[in-house]
């Protein structure tokens, strides 16, 4: 491919495609899977609000850093270090950076993979004449036979394929388009059907009543590692976004866009489970299996609850999908830009490495038992899904975020990053309140939470 590839590199038709690609990106099973479950099991209000804490004060820097950073380069995130500081160590935060797309894309496609399945098993009501025991262990059963496992993830893996060989305008905006708002109708009609049931009110309770008491060291951190999941940092999937954003928009309130849809959409996504989970006397505490187990027994109670559940699944599998889209784009901009690979040839190589590398995930929630008991951490058993999504999932995109926040706040310098934001005529009357944030505050209390995660490995647990 000849240099001129970099002039003539695409860009989002209009800034709506970019902020419907962005929250595409941010919102997926982060908001709709992990949130309500690590809320519930973190206590709920307090937890919330030390999340919505660390999106104003740390996420909101670092991915405003990426989306420049990514804008003014025009690159991958490993070209991105290595543009504005050639031949130095920084390019490892970048290579980290596509590694982790790798490994998070490799469990994330078999989880996403479960949700097909219970679109169709919700939709054919294979649940509605079992119990809650049936019910929990229909799940149990169906995440530990190989073969759907594995199909589920394949399927998965080439829809996410199919779409980002269409490349940016017509393949991911044009699909975050569409489905993103697709995605917020249907969550919001099963936010008024949870809502409206009664005894709906101590989900309410749990959700807005903070029990400051339920606050610990590990809530603190799952907090903030969801916060940094769920606004798809410190991998560069904002790098790369924000390398197809023209130079005109307004990076401050793209930014600010992308991040309160994400947020609106977690809490929309705890709307619409915990009134309904306390409605019918469950339990918050549950963990992974809170939305695949819990919400079958709540749809089944419900009026209309094959509609419901169906239109669930299906919000999971879309919030998921425009997700994976970005995750997997992180490699194949890499590819293209590094290697001079073809897009085609690209997210061949990408998707079917993820799509290898999600195998033993696939089958590591009982189909084997050495994977399914992978790793034992301080007394704590790790599935290889689970050890995959601390490692990928948590561990990396701190240690990213640390490094996109060190990168920009003190080898790249205000005066440059101001000039990327304001493109020069835009005033930004906030740069020394910024500077202070990119400079000190994200990289250091993230610095600081890393080592008491190196200290406590089962925190974010
Ligand atoms: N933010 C995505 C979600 O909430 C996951 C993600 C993580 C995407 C990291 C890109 C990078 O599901």
């Amino acid at each position: 491919m000849k240099k001129g590839k970099i002039v003539n590199r695409e860009t989002w038709a209009s800034k709506m495609g970019f902020i419907l690609a962005g929250a595409g990106s941010a919102i997926g099973l982060g908001n709709i899977w992990r949130f309500p479950t690590t809320a519930g099991q973190n206590g709920g209000a307090a937890f919330i609000f030390i999340y919505l804490f660390s999106v104003i004060f740390i996420c909101l820097s670092v991915l405003i850093a990426e989306l420049a950073l990514g804008r003014n380069t025009k690159k991958n995130p490993v070209g991105a270090y290595n543009s504005i500081s050639p031949h130095s160590a920084w390019k490892y935060f970048g290579i980290l950076g596509v590694l982790t797309g790798w490994g998070i894309a490799s469990f994330y496609s078999v989880v996403a993979g479960w949700t097909l399945a219970y679109i169709f098993k919700t939709a054919t009501g294979f649940f509605s004449s079992m119990t809650s025991e049936q019910i929990s262990s229909s799940f149990t059963e169906f995440v530990s036979n190989p073969l759907s496992s594995i199909s589920l993830h394949l399927i998965f893996m080439s829809l996410t394929m199919a779409i980002l060989f269409g490349g940016v305008k017509k393949g991911i905006e044009k699909w975050s388009k569409i489905l993103m708002p697709v995605l917020l109708v249907i969550l919001f009609l099963l936010v008024l059907r949870s809502v409206l049931l009664p005894d709906s009110k101590e989900g309410f309770q749990f959700l807005f009543k903070p029990d400051w008491s339920a606050i610990t060291g590990r809530s603190v951190l799952a907090a903030v590692g969801q916060a940094f999941f769920s606004l798809s940092l410190g991998m560069g999937t904002m790098i790369v976004y924000g390398s197809y954003l023209s130079k005109n928009e307004n990076l401050i309130s793209s930014a600010a866009w992308v991040a309160s849809l994400d947020t609106i959409i977690a809490l929309m996504a705890g709307l619409a489970i915990f009134p309904a989970l306390f409605a019918f006397g469950l339990e918050p505490t549950i963990g992974a299996g809170l939305i695949f187990v819990v919400l079958p027994n709540i749809f089944n109670e419900m009026f209309l609850g094959t509609l419901f559940g169906s239109g669930f699944f299906i919000l999971l599998g879309i919030a998921a999908l425009t997700s994976m889209i970005s995750i997997v784009e992180v490699p194949v901009a890499y590819f293209i830009d590094e290697f001079k690979w073809s897009r085609k040839k690209s997210v061949k190589v990408a998707g079917i490495g993820a799509f290898c590398a999600g195998i033993p995930a696939a089958l590591s929630l009982g189909a084997l038992d050495g994977l399914s008991n992978f790793i034992s951490i301080e007394g704590r058993n790790y599935g290889f899904l689970d050890f995959m999504n601390l490692i990928f999932g948590q561990y990396s995109l701190m240690i990213g975020s640390v490094g996109v926040a060190l990168f920009t706040g003190w080898k790249w310098g205000k005066d440059k990053i101001i000039q990327e934001i304001t493109n020069g005529y835009e005033n930004f009357s906030y740069g020394s309140l910024y500077n202070v944030f990119i400079k000190f505050i994200a990289p250091f209390s993230l610095l600081f939470l890393l080592i008491y995660l190196i200290l406590n490995p089962n925190a974010f647990a």
